[in-house]
């Protein structure tokens, strides 16, 4: 790929105006999120989706999760049931990703729902992505910021070292609060599927949908990324169940535990699974580095955010 320089900005007004110009022009721009950094485009220009898979080295076309400004916005381009409305009323703006029947006549690319008669939206609460959307005033698909198979971005600075000279802009919005990626619903059938575990835990979506059934091995796993076996991977192998650690190791550990040194990163000492989600992609970056042999990964309990967590975990451990 032809190497384009990267300006990053804030998110002030002028930041933002130069953003909605090249999104409006086509071009991908890496956004601030509340789960991660997201490459954004126009959701409704195949050209520009096509953009997006070509700056992440995306192997396949997958179907990409479309960002709106508000729920009218969602309702023009997919059908919400009353569960959907429900969820939409209780949990937007917020990590949660509907997969809904797609309006035959909604403007979005093909490509971004990979031809698929189904659309994931999701409104996400991000002050300056919100007001970018507003701005734009078309819809935006945007999967993680980050080169395929690497670890999903919490600051514009992961960006910039994953996508530099590949997009033309990245606005900078701080660190992303939740950390890991939106949980996915799926809602075109009878019962609501769990398609990603993510940001919103399993137990605040079951209050509301009761029971959440597990999506079909086979039949799902070739249209989402986010739940390819071996997804997420630092460079070093990464061992889970950790209790000893060896001396070319380094540690990402969790809750009290007395181990220190440079090549340990505690996600949590106090054992609060929702600090550790906002942590777990920039500590397995910081103890991704040259020499070190393996990441051993201490044991995290798999309650509330901890599904995410592990599942994310999972997935960098896989064989490669
Ligand atoms: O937190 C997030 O969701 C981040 C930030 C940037 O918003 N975005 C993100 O997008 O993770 P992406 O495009 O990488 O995630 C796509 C996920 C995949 O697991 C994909 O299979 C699923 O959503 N998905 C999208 N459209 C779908 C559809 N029509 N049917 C089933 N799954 C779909
Ligand atoms: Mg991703």
């Amino acid at each position: 790929m032809e190497r384009i320089a990267t300006r990053i900005v804030d998110g002030g007004p002028a930041g933002l105006a130069q953003a909605a110009e090249t999104l409006r022009d086509g071009q991908p721009v890496a956004v601030p999120t509340e789960t991660v950094y997201g490459l954004a485009v126009d959701a409704t220009s195949d050209q520009a989706v096509a953009r997006v898979f070509a700056a992440k080295d995306r192997p396949r076309f997958n179907p990409l999760i479309v960002h709106v400004a508000d729920p009218a916005e969602a309702a023009a381009h997919a059908l919400l049931d009353d569960r959907a409305e429900h969820l939409v009323d209780t949990l937007w703006p917020g990590p949660l990703t509907l997969v809904l029947r797609r309006r035959p006549r909604s403007a979005i690319s093909l490509l971004a729902t990979a031809g698929l008669d189904s659309v994931a939206v999701r409104m996400p609460s991000h002050p300056v992505t919100r007001r970018l959307l507003a701005m734009v005033g078309r819809p935006l698909a945007a999967p993680s910021a980050n080169r395929s198979g690497e670890v999903s971005p919490t600051t514009a600075q992961h960006v910039l070292e994953s996508l530099g000279g590949r997009i033309p802009l990245i606005v900078a919005g701080g660190r992303a609060t939740v950390g890991v990626e939106s949980s996915v619903v799926d809602l075109t059938g009878d019962r609501p599927v769990l398609l990603r575990p993510g940001g919103l835990p399993r137990a605040d979506l079951e209050a509301l949908l009761g029971p959440l059934a597990e999506p079909e091995p086979s039949a799902e796993a070739p249209r989402s990324p986010g739940r390819l076996a071996s997804h997420y991977a630092p460079k070093a192998p990464v061992r889970l169940g950790a209790v000893e650690v060896g001396s070319d190791e380094a540690l990402l550990t969790f809750g009290p535990d007395l181990r220190r040194g440079e090549r340990v990163r505690n996600l949590s000492e106090t054992g609060d699974l929702a600090e550790a989600a906002a942590n777990l992609f920039a500590f397995l970056r910081d103890l991704d580095r040259p020499g070190v042999a393996a990441i051993a990964v201490a044991p995290i309990p798999d309650r509330g955010l901890g599904e995410a967590i592990n599942d994310r975990l999972r997935r960098a451990a896989a064989p490669r």
